[in-house]
C-alpha cells in the first residue's frame, strides 16, 4: 500500500511514524526537501500542493492519498478524484470546510450549535452586527487562516477600519460574536470509510498568543454529560457530511454547560498529539486506518491525566536542540522533535507529553520539561 500525503509537516511525519510498522510506503509532496516528513521517508515528491499538475503526477504511483492541510483549493482535489484516485477526506468535505464561514453555514443547517456570525462585504456590515451583540467582535479570514493569523478582535467601532483593512489583504472576511468562554476544548473523531466512529476523549486545550500551547485530559475533567454532549455533536458532524479519516474539532465551554463548536480542521490536530503515548491507537494511526477502508483501533486511555506542551520557537536560526539527556533521564515523559531545520519565532518546533496520575502534578513536570529543553 502506497499513502500518498499533500505537505510534509510535521502532521505528516506522525502519520508516516504511527503506522511503518505495517509496511505501507509514504510518499510525501512537500516544497521543502528537507521538510519534517522528509525526513521519515525516502519518497519525497518536491512540488506545490496548489499546483495541480503537481498534485497528479505526485499520485501517479499511489493507492491512496490524504492530507496534512486544509489550505489545498478543493478545485485541485476535485480533479484528483476525476482523475480515479482515491482520496480522503473527500474534496466535498475540504470545500465544506476550508472556507470558515461555508462551515459555520454547514454546521449551522446540521443543527450544531456555534457562535453567531455573518458574511462582511463592507465595513457597515461589522457595524450592524456589533449594534447587535456589542462589541468585542471577531473579525475572521474566511479562508488560509491558522494559529490566530487571520482574526482581529474589535473592541471599538473606531478599530472597524483598521481590521478591515489589515485583514482583506488576506482574502474574503466574515465576522463572528465573542464568547466569553470558561474553557476551550477540544475532540479528535475518526470515522473509516465504512463508517465505523471511534471518538477520544474530551480535553481542555489553552492557546498562548492564538498558538495551541497547552492540552490537558484528565478523567474527571468534565462532567460525563458534557462529554456525551461533545460526542454527539462530533459524531453527527461527521456522518452529516460523509467525513472519511480522523478530525480535530475545537469547541467553546461557557459556564452554562453550554458548548458551541469553534472550529474543524479536516485532518489530525495539534490537539490530539496527546494520543501517541495516551491511547491504545493514536489518532495517527486510526486516520491511515481510516482511509485505508481498516478497522479502526482501540481508543482507550492507558492513564489517568495527561498533559501535552507545544515547543514553539523563540529566535530564528539553526535548529538545535539542548536538554536532551535531561529529559530522558524523567519518567513517563515523551519528547517529539519535529527535526525542522529552520526555527523561528512562533513556529511548532515539536512537543512534549507527559502521563501522571494527576493532572495537576503532569502540568508541573510539562512546565519543568518544557523549561529545560530547547530547540
Ligand atoms: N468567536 C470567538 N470568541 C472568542 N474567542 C475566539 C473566537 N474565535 C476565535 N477565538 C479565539 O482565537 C483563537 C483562534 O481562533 P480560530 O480557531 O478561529 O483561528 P485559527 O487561526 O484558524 O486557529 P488555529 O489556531 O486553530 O490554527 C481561538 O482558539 C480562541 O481562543
Ligand atoms: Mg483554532
Amino acid at each position: 500500500m502506497r499513502i500518498g500525503i499533500l505537505g510534509g509537516g510535521q502532521l505528516a511525519r506522525m502519520l508516516i511514524a504511527s503506522s511503518y510498522r505495517y509496511g505501507y510506503t509514504f510518499k510525501v509532496l512537500t516544497g521543502d526537501i528537507n521538510s519534517s516528513a522528509s525526513k521519515v521517508t525516502n519518497e519525497v515528491f518536491c512540488g506545490d500542493f496548489n499546483d495541480e499538475q503537481d498534485v497528479l503526477k505526485f499520485s501517479n504511483d499511489c493507492d491512496v492519498i490524504t492530507l496534512e492541510n486544509e489550505f489545498i483549493n478543493y478545485k485541485i482535489l476535485e480533479s484528483l478524484e476525476k482523475s480515479g484516485k482515491k482520496l480522503y477526506p473527500s474534496s466535498n468535505c475540504i470545500k465544506l470546510i476550508q472556507d470558515k464561514y461555508f462551515q459555520k453555514e454547514n454546521l449551522v443547517k446540521s443543527g450544531i450549535p456555534v457562535a453567531d456570525y455573518i458574511k462582511v462585504e463592507t465595513e457597515n456590515d461589522i457595524l450592524k452586527f456589533a449594534e447587535k451583540y456589542e462589541y468585542p467582535v471577531v473579525l475572521k479570514t474566511r479562508t488560509m487562516g491558522y494559529d490566530g493569523k487571520g482574526n482581529f478582535l474589535i473592541k471599538s467601532e473606531s478599530e472597524i477600519k483598521t481590521a478591515v483593512e489589515e485583514l482583506s489583504k488576506r482574502g474574503k472576511l466574515m465576522c463572528e460574536q465573542f464568547i466569553n468562554f470558561e474553557k476551550e476544548i477540544a475532540i479528535q473523531i475518526t470515522r473509516s470509510v465504512s463508517g465505523e466512529i471511534k471518538i477520544y476523549p474530551l480535553v481542555e486545550t489553552i492557546q498562548k498568543n492564538h498558538i495551541c500551547h497547552i492540552v490537558k485530559y484528565s478523567e474527571d475533567l468534565f462532567e460525563k454529560e458534557i462529554e456525551i454532549s461533545a460526542k454527539k455533536i462530533a459524531e453527527k458532524i461527521v456522518n452529516d457530511i460523509d467525513y472519511t479519516g480522523t478530525m480535530g474539532i475545537e469547541m467553546f465551554f461557557r459556564n452554562n454547560n453550554e458548548l458551541l463548536v469553534n472550529e474543524l480542521a479536516p485532518r489530525v490536530h495539534n490537539t490530539g498529539h496527546y494520543t501517541i503515548e495516551t491511547s491504545k491507537t493514536s489518532q495517527f494511526e486510526n486516520h491511515n486506518r481510516a482511509i485505508l477502508g481498516l478497522p479502526l483501533g482501540d481508543v482507550s486511555m492507558n492513564t489517568k491525566s495527561a498533559v501535552m506542551i507545544n515547543i514553539i520557537g523563540e529566535r530564528n536560526g539553526k535548529a538545535e536542540i539542548k536538554g536532551l539527556d535531561k529529559l530522558l533521564k524523567k519518567e513517563n515523559v515523551y519528547l517529539h522533535d519535529y527535526s525542522k531545520n529552520e526555527v523561528k519565532t512562533g513556529r511548532k518546533m515539536g512537543h512534549i507529553t507527559v502521563l501522571d496520575n494527576d493532572l495537576n502534578s503532569a502540568l508541573n513536570t510539562a512546565n519543568e520539561s518544557l523549561s529545560e529543553i530547547s530547540i
